[in-house]
């Protein structure tokens, strides 16, 4: 296993790699940008599976139900590695560590494999190979408040500004990864084309049973009753909070700063009414209706029980 190398992370200085560029329309990182070839490379395995999400959408939460599901419900098989290292991050590039292609290129199948591509921009090999891939879908408003308080924390994303600064950038695409809007409704549209499971943050969050249910059933494989409640039970946000294998601790602090917000930081559907005032959110609603007319996908931005 190639792995991630945190300790050469602390040779960096991380706003050295706060520069966005544009690629194919989308901002991103520029060492992605200039690294680009890589990706589009990147020759993907028919028993590949891809968790795919615009970053803050529970990536890491379907990452750990997905490792949990391929080790079989055994935790400490789990706790091997961290997180970035059992599900490298496809496009991932840090001067002086291997790169996400990199890792993939010498992990054992089958690789489970992190992206936040927007679907055009996913390498053609994943659909010549009938790649199956989960996505995660979260609502704009908890996305923008999540993605804000991240930006607060890693040093490699430029300042946020105040909030109000940030949520009219996310709205316009001005961010890394481009517009929540087009990478939620460009997956949503190809979901039927390709071997694409669809899902809701918020539906995991109402009834993670549930939904680890329809990944068992995506990934044509059984368990028994008892051991998805143990995934259900080992990847509730308590759990992972508490797991340093999943809650990024093991990233320097230079880089990941955790000092004032957790990464693992609410975990809830809803949050955002806790920071939004009433004219952000008033301009949110306009520019969410107007980016979204016309378009079939809903989006719930609270829900009854927050289990
Ligand atoms: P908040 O900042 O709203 O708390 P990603 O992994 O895509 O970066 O997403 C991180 C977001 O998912 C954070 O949201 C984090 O708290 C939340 N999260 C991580 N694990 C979770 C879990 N087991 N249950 C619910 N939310 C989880």
């Amino acid at each position: 296993m190639l792995r991630f190398d945190t300790d050469k992370m602390k040779d960096l200085d991380p706003t050295s790699l706060q520069h966005l560029a544009p690629l194919h329309g989308v901002l991103m990182g520029k060492e992605i940008v200039e690294n680009w070839k890589e990706v589009e490379q990147f020759q993907a395995r028919p028993d590949d599976v891809y968790i795919s999400t615009y970053p803050k959408a529970g990536t890491t939460w379907m990452s750990e139900i997905v490792d949990m599901i391929f080790c079989e419900g055994d935790q400490e098989k789990c706790r091997r590695e961290a997180i970035y290292n059992r599900v490298p991050y496809l496009e991932l590039r840090i001067p002086g560590s291997p790169s996400g292609v990199e890792q993939l290129q010498v992990a054992p199948s089958p690789r489970l494999v992190k992206t936040h591509l927007p679907i055009h921009l996913m390498p053609e090999s994943i659909w010549d190979k009938n790649c199956k891939v989960i996505y995660v879908a979260r609502n704009a408003k908890d996305v923008a408040v999540s993605y804000f308080f991240f930006h607060n924390m890693v040093k490699a994303l430029p300042d946020p500004g105040p909030l109000d600064h940030f949520l009219n950038n996310y709205n316009k695409g001005n961010v890394s990864y481009g517009s929540w809007y087009d990478h939620v409704n460009g997956w949503w549209e190809k979901r039927q084309e390709y071997r694409i499971l669809y899902l809701f943050y918020e539906d995991l969050k109402e009834n993670p049973k549930r939904e680890i249910l329809k990944v068992l059933h995506f990934l044509e494989k059984e368990m028994s009753d008892s051991l998805v409640d143990k995934i259900v039970q080992h990847t509730s946000f308590q759990e992972m909070k508490n797991n340093e294998m999943v809650n990024y601790k093991t990233i320097p602090n230079e880089f990941l700063d955790q000092s004032e917000t957790s990464f693992m930081r609410k975990g809830i559907a809803g949050d955002w009414k806790n920071h939004f005032t009433v004219a952000q959110n008033e301009i949110f609603d306009e520019e969410y209706n107007r980016q979204m007319a016309g378009k079939n996908l809903h989006f719930r931005t609270e829900i009854n029980v927050n289990i």
